[in-house]
């Protein structure tokens, strides 16, 4: 694959780089997204019934399956070269932030460190009154698992539908985005609110934005460098062609 030149030497003398990626970026390590992960038993519901407050309050245990299901799927999953290429990237440049809307971990997994988790983990869960995260918790139960401090029941550490993000993941990746020389927009359709905008933020900011998605998505005419293909290919290969790594 062919890189533009300015986009080499912008990426060779950058110190301050961020990162925004979502489900696109796990897709080559299996993993769907939320809608897509509907399938089978769960196939029934609608995403406001697994995903939303109003689910959890009303039927805590079917939530609590759901995300049990869909951490099993996680925990089963390997991150991919497109993991890998962005957590060698954050080693060689000196600010480099990710900033992701995926909960599966595979980030972490692949080394990265700086990651802003704006969705949350699902493989966290915290207190559903006092916010207190647990480190262990009985699962699969009949009875549902609480707090250790309040009692209250606790619940898979993300941001649901109708949710507000966490304030300071946010503000950190609003900073990124207006202090970054290069942004990268990965895997990401860019129509989930307020994370498309981050794109859009560190452009008016003065940053070169680069795409990389399987297709064409609202940031494309924006971007100053699209790559339109699967991340796991792209990414290393610009990793490569900028650093030889
Ligand atoms: N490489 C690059 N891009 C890919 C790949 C791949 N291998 N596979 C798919 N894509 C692209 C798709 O074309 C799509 O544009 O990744 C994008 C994924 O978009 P979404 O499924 O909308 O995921 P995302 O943008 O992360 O959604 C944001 O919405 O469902 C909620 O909370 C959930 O965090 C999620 C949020």
């Amino acid at each position: 694959m062919d890189f533009h030149p300015d986009l080499i030497r912008f990426l060779k003398k950058a110190t301050r780089v961020a990162a925004l990626t979502g489900a696109g970026v796990s897709q080559e390590s299996g993993l769907r997204t939320f809608r897509d992960a509907q399938t089978g038993f769960w196939q029934q519901y609608r995403p406001e019934d697994l995903a939303t407050p109003r689910a959890f309050a009303r039927d805590p245990k079917l939530v609590w399956d759901w995300y049990a299901y869909r951490r099993e799927t996680a925990k089963g999953a390997h991150p991919n070269a497109g993991h890998y290429a962005l957590a060698a990237m954050e080693k060689i440049i000196p600010e480099f932030t990710l900033i992701t809307q995926n909960v599966d971990g595979l980030h972490r997994v692949a080394g990265s460190q700086n990651i802003l988790e704006l969705h949350g983990s699902i493989l966290k869960v915290r207190c559903s009154e006092c916010g207190t995260y647990a480190d262990e918790w009985d699962e699969g139960l009949d009875v549902l698992p609480r707090c250790s401090k309040c009692n209250g029941y606790l619940r898979p550490a993300v941001v649901w539908f109708e949710e507000s993000l966490p304030r300071p993941q946010l503000d950190a990746a609003v900073n990124a985005a207006q202090t970054c020389q290069v942004f990268f927009s990965i895997g990401t359709s860019g129509v989930v609110h307020p994370a498309s905008a981050l794109a859009h933020t560190a452009k008016a900011a003065g940053a070169v934005v680069v795409e990389v998605n399987a297709e064409p998505t609202p940031l494309t005419a924006k971007a100053d460098f699209v790559f339109h293909g699967r991340s796991g290919e792209i990414l290393p290969g610009l990793v490569q062609a900028v650093w030889g790594e």
